[in-house]
């Protein structure tokens, strides 16, 4: 049974996906935020790493899921651990650093010490202080218990009773093949981490990665016009289409083998030297053709995981409250690219998408100026239009799986909102039940 009142609200008027209009307050009321982290975020698959930021024993990376931070780390079996970030004496920060290679944990408030695997394995003072009852084992680091990876990247979920990753990424996983496999040797993140906030909800950036193509032409106008004056407030000639999940995911792309490769160099404002757009394009083609023909890709894995391909930025949006966003940003390559081909897309995304990018500014700023109008009491109940494509939907193309359309389109941000309002209404006990019957 799904609930009805999200929050003292009907959960029609929130989202109605046959109409396309969205309620604003989904962006800025609280008590809708403290149900998100409960309902999708506790039992959803989230982003953790990829396999290559811990590659040998003991390695770990601190990032978190949602507003919970954790800890993801190497084992010696070589499978991979991720546990809350929190001591369990007083609840202090475990690891305080950001990434590295550790033999234990210990907490820097009274020193109780954890190993990799997250057992407590040393508590100052424990004979003479806590008695014979205590029980190290009772008092390790708290495990997320389902931890899956696909083509590199790593996720983990709460929920114990989740279908499995790739289950839930269903007809997803074609299309985010088309940034993991590309190559024979798969992919690598290079250069650290971009960490910055942008004052806004986290689903204006879901959304946008899952579907809209449309602003591009007209917000990143100027950024185009600089770098390629040609495209300049033109929607692009190039075929495109749009993929819609029935779990929130969402995807779209122009369709033009090589023209990711060739657009890095433009993006950077000149060719590194060595840098071989064909050969890239060549090396693509051969190993999986019918990705290779999706080019300049946003993506979106439900909730909060998104990519842009063609310059490689992969991001999770980390909520912050209602009204705020973390944003942890990396760069993904092919493992087997030449040094030139690496550099080429480094310096590309940090052009385009990363704190300082062209592209990245437009976006932000969309997202913080809709933040700043839902200040006002009326803009939050004023509707909000989400019917672009609506009753022209094609619905299917031999080429690509699943429910396809135009890539100019909001059938994608539909199918993310629809399943966001599936899963807020999913009581806790039952969550698993609905998404069960839904499987592929
Ligand atoms: S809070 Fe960690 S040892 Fe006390
Ligand atoms: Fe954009």
């Amino acid at each position: 049974m799904l609930d009805d009142l999200i929050c003292g609200r009907a959960a029609s008027e929130l989202f109605d996906g046959d109409a396309g209009v969205i309620n604003p307050t989904i962006y800025a009321d609280r008590r809708i935020y403290e149900q998100e982290l409960e309902r999708v975020f506790a039992r959803s698959w989230l982003f953790i790493a990829h396999e290559k930021h811990i590659p040998k024993t003991g390695d770990f990376f601190a990032t978190y899921m949602a507003e919970d931070p954790v800890v993801v780390v190497r084992q010696k079996d070589g499978s991979v651990r991720v546990f809350l970030n929190q001591c369990r004496h007083r609840g202090m920060k475990l690891c305080r650093v950001d990434r590295g290679n550790a033999r234990a944990f210990t907490c820097s408030y009274h020193a109780w010490a954890y190993g990799i695997d997250g057992s407590l394995v040393n508590v100052p003072l424990e004979k003479e202080s806590f008695g014979p009852d205590f029980r190290k084992a009772d008092w390790g680091a708290r495990q997320v218990p389902r931890v899956e990876s696909y083509k590199g990247l790593i996720f983990a979920n709460w929920d114990d009773t989740a279908m499995p990753l790739r289950q839930h990424l269903g007809e997803a996983a074609y299309y985010l093949d088309a940034l993991l496999d590309r190559s024979p040797g798969g992919t690598e993140p290079i250069g650290g981490l971009f960490k910055w906030v942008i004052p806004c909800n986290w689903k204006f950036a879901a959304e946008q990665f899952a579907s809209d193509m449309y602003h591009a032409t007209f917000s990143h106008m100027s950024a185009v016009a600089a770098t390629t004056p040609e495209r300049a407030g033109k929607p692009s000639p190039l075929p495109g289409r749009q993929f819609r999940s029935p779990r929130g995911h969402g995807t779209g792309f122009y369709v033009s083998p090589g023209f990711d490769s060739e657009w890095r160099v433009p993006q950077t404002g000149h060719a590194v030297p060595g840098y071989d757009a064909a050969a890239v394009a060549a090396r693509h083609e051969a190993h999986n053709p019918s990705r290779n023909a999706i080019a300049t890709q946003h993506m979106t894995v439900f909730p909060n995981f998104s990519f842009f391909a063609g310059v490689n930025t992969c991001r999770v949006w980390h909520p912050r409250g209602p009204g705020e966003i973390e944003v942890w940003a990396f760069c993904l390559v092919d493992a087997d690219a030449t040094a030139a081909e690496k550099e080429q897309l480094r310096q590309a995304a940090l052009r385009t998408f990363s704190p300082a990018g062209t592209f990245e500014q437009d976006d932000g700023e969309n997202w913080v100026e809709i933040q700043r109008v839902l200040r006002g009491f009326e803009a939050r109940r004023t509707p909000m239009n989400a019917q672009m494509g609506r009753g022209r939907e094609f619905g299917s193309d031999p080429t690509y799986p699943g429910s396809v359309n135009n890539a100019y389109n909001e059938d994608a941000a539909r199918g993310l909102y629809a399943y966001w309002l599936e899963m807020m209404r999913t009581p806790v006990r039952a969550q698993n039940q609905g998404q069960a019957d839904a499987g592929e």
